[in-house]
């Protein structure tokens, strides 16, 4: 869905890799494990171990998380050499690859876990992301995503966007998928809904953003168990 419909912001919009670019050097400062870590840290049904694909790594957050919990070998790759930069300082990856999730160019079949962290705001078409995710995952194997909730984007009018070097704040493309959309889709390419959690604005993240006080208890992030 088109995210322009939405927008209150009407900030100036970039594309992927020109927006991390120049987001990587405050990204981790701005990003809050309440969004995405949070979540993971919730879903039972995963079976955190093994071999996993990091689809849209980004500076290797996942990963470390993924490392911790006990997964052995971890392929990360993004479409940001800049990002990958940071990820390849942090070490939490066995393989680095500059790529799109949609055509990795990681082996068939060959993944215990497939994790897609938030990376689906950015693209238009979720089916060739859950297709690359089957095509990666062996039989049996799970793929995770976690996402910007649609109706926080819708709720706020607000895109991904950072603060640019200049201070002008820039979005980064987004586009906006409803659950159902990825209901349809994981179905469509084959996957089994195993477990879906959806993170709220609550205590935690009023501490850190005091003045989304009036989205106390809005869902903001969502994560999909896909086996
Ligand atoms: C919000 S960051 C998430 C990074 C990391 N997963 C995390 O949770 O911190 C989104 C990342 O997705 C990458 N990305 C966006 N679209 C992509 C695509 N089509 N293929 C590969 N990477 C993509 C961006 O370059 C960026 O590093």
């Amino acid at each position: 869905m088109d995210f322009a419909s939405f927008d209150t912001r009407g900030y100036r919009t970039v594309d992927v890799r020109t927006g991390y670019r120049e987001w990587v050097p405050t990204y981790e400062n701005t990003v809050q494990d309440a969004m995405d870590i949070a979540l993971l840290d919730e879903l039972e049904s995963v079976e955190w171990r093994g071999r996993a694909a990091d689809l849209g790594c980004g500076t290797g957050r996942t990963a470390a998380w993924l490392r911790a919990r006990g997964v052995g070998v971890i392929d990360g790759v993004d479409l940001t050499p800049e990002m990958l930069e940071v990820a390849r300082r942090r070490g939490a990856h066995d393989r680095l690859r500059e790529g799109d999730v949609a055509d990795t160019g990681l082996p068939r079949a060959a993944y215990d876990l497939v994790v897609a962290s938030l990376v689906d705001e950015h693209l238009p078409d979720l089916t060739p992301l859950y297709e690359e995710a089957r095509r990666l995952a062996r039989p049996g194997g799970a793929f995770v995503l976690v996402c910007f909730h649609p109706h926080f984007i819708m709720a706020t009018g607000m895109p991904t966007h950072f603060t640019g070097a200049s201070g002008e704040p820039l979005a980064i493309a987004t586009h906006v998928h409803l659950l159902s959309d990825h209901v349809a889709t994981g179905l469509a390419t084959g996957w089994t809904l195993a477990e879906l959690r959806e993170g709220v604005i609550d205590e935690r993240w009023l501490e850190v953003k005091p003045k989304w006080e009036r989205f106390r208890h809005h869902p903001i992030s969502v994560a999909y168990a896909w086996t």
